[in-house]
């Protein structure tokens, strides 16, 4: 190996920048020059590969986005797409790559890598959805509760100003990791979450119970929510109980932006590094993760599999705070 290159795929997510600068000082300290791919796996089709040297990853951590730019390519899904990427990557001497991005990117990967054995692929998980297993933290995931949880504490003053029940839809695609960690931390009244398929109706009974006895409520909802998300229970609610003040707030990409916290980017960049020291080591198709505090390396076919979902005994002692259905 004397090229490695990096790239970001899928929903881009806040970490993501500290993660491909680690992969490229790593990948420096390691011996390699270090290639960015443009718009994830677009760009290894249209072979649009840019030199990273130090002046391009300065001062990136603390940019949300990604630099390298994202994408959801639906050529890759083709098998003439693939054949065109692996001709890039020959040409520019590229065998071996690290890939962040969510499900999606490492299921591409693992039909590239079954194509194509001659290319080694390692994974860094970046979705703020925190769905993957083999770690406890997906590149995203803490700022984007972060910023669930500031913009919920700005609603409830409106919200307390005008007696309002606020129903706050939140990111995470059929994971409802974002909206509990978020509704718990923002002192939601209720959280709804795909995992679980409670009937509303334990919502409108404990709306009646506190009725008038608090200023304001907050139901955080996850958008897969198979009740069908805050418009749809909104509405159901409304019903039931017309004499509420009922607003809807959809964050929607709002929950993608903005500057890494502390802990996003430290995690992004261990991952990174490591994912760099796997490829030394000879190990790919795998995802690198961190559970417990420790480095993990999870099999790409594993981490796509299994969804990481909520933890039963976690959702049993958070109903002792909010009412998560
Ligand atoms: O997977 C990350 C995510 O932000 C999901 O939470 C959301 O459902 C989806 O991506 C939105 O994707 P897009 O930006 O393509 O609309």
């Amino acid at each position: 190996m004397k090229n490695i290159a990096v790239f970001t795929s899928g929903g881009d997510s806040p970490g993501m920048n500290p993660c491909l600068r680690a992969v490229y000082k790593a990948g420096v300290n390691f011996g390699f020059e270090v290639y960015g791919i443009m718009g994830g796996y677009e760009g290894i089709i249209d072979g649009d590969f840019v030199l990273l040297n130090e002046e391009k990853v300065w001062g990136i951590s603390s940019r949300g986005g990604t630099i390298l730019r994202s994408a959801r390519s639906d050529r890759f899904r083709t098998k003439e797409g693939r054949a065109k990427a692996y001709q890039n990557l020959k040409k520019a001497n590229i065998d071996a790559i690290i890939a962040i991005g969510g499900d999606g990117t490492f299921t591409g990967a693992t039909v590239f890598m079954n194509e194509y054995p001659d290319i080694k692929m390692v994974g860094c998980p970046g979705t703020i959805d925190n769905d993957l297993v083999g770690t406890d933290f997906t590149i995203g995931y803490d700022t984007a509760i972060n910023t669930v949880v500031e913009a919920v504490d700005k609603i409830r003053d409106t919200a307390n100003s005008h007696n309002r029940l606020f129903f706050v839809e939140v990111m995470g695609r059929d994971a409802g990791l974002i909206a509990l960690r978020a509704g718990i931390s923002a002192e939601a009244d209720a959280i709804l979450v795909p995992e679980l398929t409670g009937e509303p109706n334990q919502l409108i009974d404990l709306l009646r119970t506190k009725e008038n006895k608090q200023t304001s409520y907050i139901v955080v909802v996850a958008e897969g929510d198979e009740r069908g998300g805050a418009k749809a229970v909104a509405e159901k609610i409304k019903k039931e109980l017309p004499q509420f003040d009922t607003k809807i707030t959809i964050l929607g990409h709002i929950q993608r932006g903005g500057s890494p916290t502390a802990m996003e980017r430290f995690r992004a960049a261990w991952m990174g590094a490591e994912a760099v020291k796997a490829l030394m080591e000879n190990v790919h198709g795998v995802m690198i993760g961190i559970v417990d505090n420790k480095i993990k390396r999870t099999p790409f076919s594993k981490a796509i599999k299994h969804h990481n979902s909520i933890n039963a005994d976690m959702v049993d002692i958070m109903q002792l705070l909010s009412v998560v259905m």
